[in-house]
C-alpha cells in the first residue's frame, strides 16, 4: 500500500490509471438497483438521452417510492460520482443533520433516537438529487422526477420481503403511516400525498422542499407531532460536494465515501494495516483471521475518534503509517485478540434493515455509486400526512447516549455526539475500486456490517479467485470490535468457523443473512459491464439495449 496521511489521501484525485486515454467506452449503459421498477426508472432516462447522473436521480427517487422503508425524500445519502469527461471523482453528501433542538442530545432517552417523529434528522435527500440532475445531468428535475411520480401514483405491490419489514416495524408506525404501509403481501402501496410532492420538487425543486410549500407542511405537520425539525433547520440545510477517500492497495485505487461517513476512512484503515500483507499468499483461514482482526482494531478507532469533520477534528494521525503499523504488529495469526487487550495499543491523545444502495454507468463513461437511508426499516415510522414523507431516524447514529450501544449495536465516543446542524456518522461506503483492467463499483445497506461487506466483495475483486457473483453473494463475515464477536451469516463454511473459534474467536451466528449489494463491473479494455444483484435481495440488473 501507497500510504498516506488522511489529509493527504483526500486531496489525491489523479487516477492512477488513466482511464480516459486507454479505455474502451461501455458497451451500454447499466443500471442495478434493488428494485426493478427503480433500475427501470433510471434505464428510462438513458434510453431518452439522459446521462448516468439523470438515471441515478430517477433512480434515487423510483426507489424511495418503491422501497418505502429503506431510503426516500425524508432520509438522505451519498451518491459517488466519477465524471467522465473531467476525469474526476466527487461525492455529494446529502446526510441528514441534527436540528437545532436536538441540542447536545439531551432529548433522547432509550428508543427515542429510533422511533418517532423526533428521532428525525433534517432529510437531505431532496438536496442532494437537486444538485446531482442540476449540476450534472442533462433532462432537468422535471423528467427526472416523473417515473417516481407515477410510481406513487399508480402504487405498486407489496412483496413478502416488504411485508416482513412491515410486520417487524409497524408497532413504530403513526397513523399516517399505518394508513399507507400497513399491508400484506399482494396486496397495493398508493402514495399519493407523496406523489404531489414529488410533483413540486420536480417543479421547483430543493427551494420548495427546504424554504417553500413543502417546508412549511413538513414543518408543521413536525411541530404538532412532537418533532425536533423546524423551518430554520430546513431552511439551513445544504448538500456538500467532498473530495472522496481515495488510497492504492497493491495496483488497485480505492476510492470511497469521504466523511461524515466512516466507510472510506475505515476501508483506508484496514488495508493500510495490510499494506505489507501478501492477500493472495494466504490460505483462507489466515487471511479471514487477519481481516477479522484489521476490522476490530480499525471499528475500535471508527467508533471512538471519527465524527462529522466539520464538527471535529480527526486526528491528525489517524491513518499514520507508523500507528497502522503498530496495530498490524499487535496482530497474533495464531489467536484472536481480546478487545479489551488492545486498549491502548495505537492509542491516540487529540481531541478530538434498512438502506439502499444502487450502482449506474452510462455510455460514456459516467458511473454513480449511491448509498441511500432512513436508518432503521421504515425510518422513525412516522409519515408527514400532509406531504406523504415518510421521515428517517438517522439521530440514532449519533452517540445519543455515549458509552452504550445504538441499534447497530456500535458503541460510539464523543465526538459522533449529537450537535446542532452536526452530520451523524454513517457507516454507507459507496465505492469504486479501481484495477489495473476493471472498474467495480459496489455498496450495499446493512448498518455498521456495510464496511465490513464493501471490505469483502473488493478484496474478493483484488483477489480475483472466484466469479463475481461469488464477490457479492459469498457468505460473510463481521468484527466492530463490540461486541467481541465475529458474527457470520448463514451459509458460512462451518469448517472455516471451527478452524476460527480454534484460534480464540468468539462466534456469533447470525439467524439471517444481511446486505444487499448492487454492483456493477467494468472491463475498461472491452468495455464489456456485468451487473451483479445480491440473491439476498429483490434487485434487478436493467441493460441498455
Ligand atoms: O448511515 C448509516 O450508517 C446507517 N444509517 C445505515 C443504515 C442501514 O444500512 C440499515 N440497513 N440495513
Amino acid at each position: 500500500m501507497r500510504y498516506l496521511p488522511a489529509c493527504i489521501l483526500m486531496l489525491l484525485t489523479t487516477p492512477v490509471f488513466a482511464a480516459s486515454t486507454e479505455a474502451v467506452k461501455p458497451e451500454s449503459g447499466m443500471v442495478v438497483a434493488a428494485q426493478p421498477a427503480a433500475a427501470e426508472a433510471g434505464m428510462a432516462m438513458l434510453q431518452k438521452g439522459g446521462n448516468a447522473f439523470d438515471a441515478a436521480a430517477a433512480t434515487a427517487l423510483a426507489l424511495g417510492v418503491v422501497e418505502p422503508g429503506s431510503s426516500g425524500l425524508g432520509g438522505g445519502g451519498f451518491f459517488m460520482l466519477y465524471i467522465a469527461r473531467q476525469d474526476r471523482y466527487v461525492m455529494i453528501d446529502a446526510r441528514e443533520t441534527s436540528p437545532a433542538a436536538a441540542g447536545h442530545g439531551e432529548v433522547f432517552e432509550s428508543r427515542s433516537s429510533i422511533d418517532g417523529a423526533q428521532a428525525a434528522g433534517v432529510p437531505g435527500l431532496a438536496a442532494g438529487v437537486d444538485r446531482l440532475a442540476k449540476k450534472y445531468g442533462k433532462l432537468g428535475l422535471k423528467r427526472v422526477v416523473a417515473p417516481a411520480v407515477k410510481l406513487a401514483t399508480d402504487g405498486f405491490t407489496v412483496s413478502s420481503r416488504l411485508a416482513g419489514m412491515i410486520e417487524w416495524r409497524k408497532a413504530a408506525f403513526n397513523p399516517a403511516a399505518r394508513e399507507l404501509f400497513d399491508k400484506k403481501p399482494g396486496e397495493i402501496i398508493r402514495q399519493p400525498q407523496l406523489a404531489a410532492t414529488l410533483k413540486q420538487f420536480g417543479e421547483h425543486g430543493a427551494e420548495v422542499f427546504y424554504r417553500g410549500e413543502t417546508a412549511l407542511s413538513l414543518a408543521r405537520d413536525l411541530k404538532r407531532d412532537g418533532g425536533l425539525i423546524g423551518l430554520n433547520d430546513l431552511g439551513e440545510y445544504h448538500a456538500v460536494e467532498r473530495k472522496p477517500v481515495v488510497f492504492d492497495y497493491h495496483g488497485y485505487r480505492v476510492v470511497t465515501a469521504a466523511l461524515p461517513s466512516s466507510g472510506g476512512m475505515t476501508l483506508a484503515h484496514i488495508f493500510g494495516q495490510l499494506q505489507d500483507d501478501d492477500l493472495k499468499r494466504l490460505k483462507e483461514l489466515d487471511r479471514d483471521h487477519l481481516l477479522i482482526e484489521a476490522m476490530k482494531r480499525a471499528y475500535r478507532d471508527r467508533n471512538r475518534y471519527l465524527g462529522d469533520a466539520d464538527f471535529v477534528t480527526v486526528p491528525y494521525d489517524y491513518l499514520a503509517e507508523n500507528r497502522l503499523q503498530e496495530l498490524r504488529d499487535s496482530i497474533d495469526m495464531q489467536h484472536a485478540s481480546p478487545a479489551l487487550d488492545i486498549q491502548g495499543v495505537g492509542e491516540m491523545f487529540s481531541e478530538g434493515h434498512d438502506t439502499t444502495h444502487f450502482s449506474v454507468v452510462d455510455r460514456e463513461g459516467n458511473m454513480v455509486s449511491a448509498t441511500l437511508s432512513v436508518n432503521y426499516a421504515f425510518g422513525s415510522g412516522y409519515v408527514s400526512p400532509s406531504t406523504g414523507i415518510l421521515l428517517n431516524d438517522e439521530m440514532d447514529d449519533f452517540a445519543t447516549r455515549p458509552g452504550e450501544p445504538n441499534a447497530y449495536g456500535l458503541v460510539q465516543g464523543q465526538a459522533n455526539g449529537v450537535e446542532p446542524g452536526k452530520r451523524m456518522l454513517s457507516s454507507m461506503t459507496p465505492s469504486f475500486i479501481i484495477g489495473p483492467e476493471r472498474t467495480f463499483i459496489l455498496g450495499t445497506p446493512g448498518g455498521s456490517r456495510i464496511i465490513s461487506m464493501v471490505l469483502e466483495a473488493s478484496v474478493g475483486s483484488m483477489l480475483d479467485e472466484a466469479p463475481p457473483d461469488d464477490w457479492v453473494n459469498s457468505p460473510r463475515f463481521h468484527h466492530q470490535f463490540l461486541p467481541d464477536a465475529v458474527q457470520l451469516e448463514p451459509g458460512f463454511s462451518a469448517k472455516l468457523a471451527g478452524q476460527l473459534q480454534g484460534s480464540g474467536h468468539t462466534l456469533q451466528w447470525l439467524e439471517r443473512p444481511y446486505g444487499n449489494m448492487q454492483a456493477i463491473l467494468l472491463d475498461r479494455k472491452s468495455g464489456r459491464l456485468t451487473g451483479i444483484t445480491d440473491r439476498r435481495g429483490e434487485g434487478a440488473v436493467s441493460r441498455q439495449p
